[in-house]
């Protein structure tokens, strides 16, 4: 989830909202592995090849609901799954940007107390890793440095019905775009390898994530499929040729680059000489803001009339180009904290990677094929 992203990308932009969400907890990160029986927990069992040691069966795709962390803006969607033995029923945000599983548990103590917290000593499955982990980083709102503790932890993980052993010497992943961890799991176990997102606007409500399959009642006309690049690795990512905002394209626009989907972040983030073009194709007006690094601001009270559509291109998997479209009404994430009279601007400058996350996927069925390493969108 997104606390490997402190681990493994620069911090700040992507602490924004798990912060306010999070508070300071003591998080137990939980790698789920591919174990037909979840009483049976191989602690140490990376050797042995998953798929030997389970009878393959059809499983039915299930869908869970999903809700909206809501702050001004649309945050994060989370569902429940459950985790122990009898299940304890634990919040997570289903994260296609990071490949572990990590939630709140009663270690935290009071610093987590407004969650749905999995208390490990009432699981008789529960086994502790052992490995306490800390990270350090600053928000980008007030720029105080803040420490995570995450605790190593096995146990029985089940989503919708479907129920896991975990492991956390074997796969290691969340909902990224390899069938490790969750997805091995339930592929081995004869569930259709992809998974499928609705993520609504807190307005419309009715998010759902569909595990193992498509709910096509969620969207009219034809799903559009992308390929993913050839040897990516576990991300979920394209590759876009050109961006265009208020239908305006520019030099640096029109450089390829690889658009990461990550279904954890709200804003967008692109680098600092792309970030600076887009703005310039918005309003002048819109400008860095001091106090958080990365971030850009306006006025609260010019930015509702402010065109910002911004249409990021793609190549279908039959040839054909296609947009992704972020409409303007993404443009005001909100008011700073230290200065309410200004407005955060969704783009956010980040060198080294392009990003985005559910401002562009609320307003798309997402389809998230792992078997077949490709992504598919449909407008809803
Ligand atoms: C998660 O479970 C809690 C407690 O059972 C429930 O109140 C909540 O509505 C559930 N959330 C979702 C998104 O299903
Ligand atoms: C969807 O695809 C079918 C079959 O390719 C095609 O006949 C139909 O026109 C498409 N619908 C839309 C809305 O594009
Ligand atoms: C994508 O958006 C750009 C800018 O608005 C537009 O010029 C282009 O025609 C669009 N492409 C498709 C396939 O709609």
């Amino acid at each position: 989830m997104y606390l490997i992203k402190l681990l493994d990308r620069p911090q700040h932009a992507f602490v924004h909202n798990m912060l306010r969400l999070l508070g300071l907890c003591l998080l137990l990160p939980a790698y789920i592995a591919a174990q037909a029986v979840p009483q049976t927990i191989h602690l140490q069992s990376r050797i042995a090849p998953v798929s030997a040691t389970l009878r393959r069966r059809s499983l039915n795709p299930v869908t869970v609901p999903l809700a909206d962390f809501f702050l001004g803006t649309d945050l994060q969607w989370f569902g429940n799954i459950t985790v122990g033995t009898p299940p304890q029923t634990v919040s997570v945000v289903f994260d296609t940007g990071s490949s572990t599983l990590e939630f709140a548990s009663t270690l935290c103590g009071a610093s987590c107390d407004n969650q749905v917290k999995f208390d490990s000593s009432k699981s008789s499955t529960f086994v502790d890793g052992g490995t306490t982990s800390s990270i350090t980083f600053s928000t980008d709102i007030k720029l105080t440095r803040k420490s995570l503790t995450l605790r190593s932890g096995t146990d029985t993980v089940g989503i919708g019905g479907l129920t896991f052993g975990i492991d956390p010497f074997s796969g290691i992943q969340g909902m990224s775009a390899r069938a490790q961890g969750l997805f091995a799991g339930l592929v081995a176990q004869g569930l259709p390898s992809l998974f499928s997102l609705f993520l609504t606007p807190q307005a419309v409500g009715n998010a759902e994530m569909t595990v193992g399959g498509i709910d096509t009642t969620k969207f009219t006309g034809n799903l559009t499929f992308a390929s993913l690049p050839a040897g990516a690795t576990d991300g979920w990512f394209l590759d876009s040729p050109q961006l265009s905002v208020n239908g305006k394209t520019t030099t640096v626009l029109q450089a390829a680059r690889e658009i990461i989907f990550d279904s954890g972040t709200s804003n967008i983030l692109f680098p600092t000489a792309t970030a600076n073009a887009m703005y310039a194709l918005i309003s002048p007006d819109i400008v860095p803001h001091a106090a958080e690094p990365g971030a850009y601001g306006i006025a609260c009270d010019k930015i509702s009339t402010l065109p910002a559509v911004i249409d990021i291109a793609f190549t279908a998997q039959d040839g054909s180009p296609f947009n992704l479209t972020i409409p303007s009404s993404e443009l005001n994430v909100g008011p700073f904290a230290d200065n309410p009279a200004i407005c955060q601007t969704l783009i956010n400058a980040f060198d080294g990677l392009s990003l985005v996350g559910g401002s562009l996927l609320k307003h798309y069925y997402s389809v998230w094929d792992v078997g077949g390493q490709r992504m598919g969108f449909a407008a809803v």
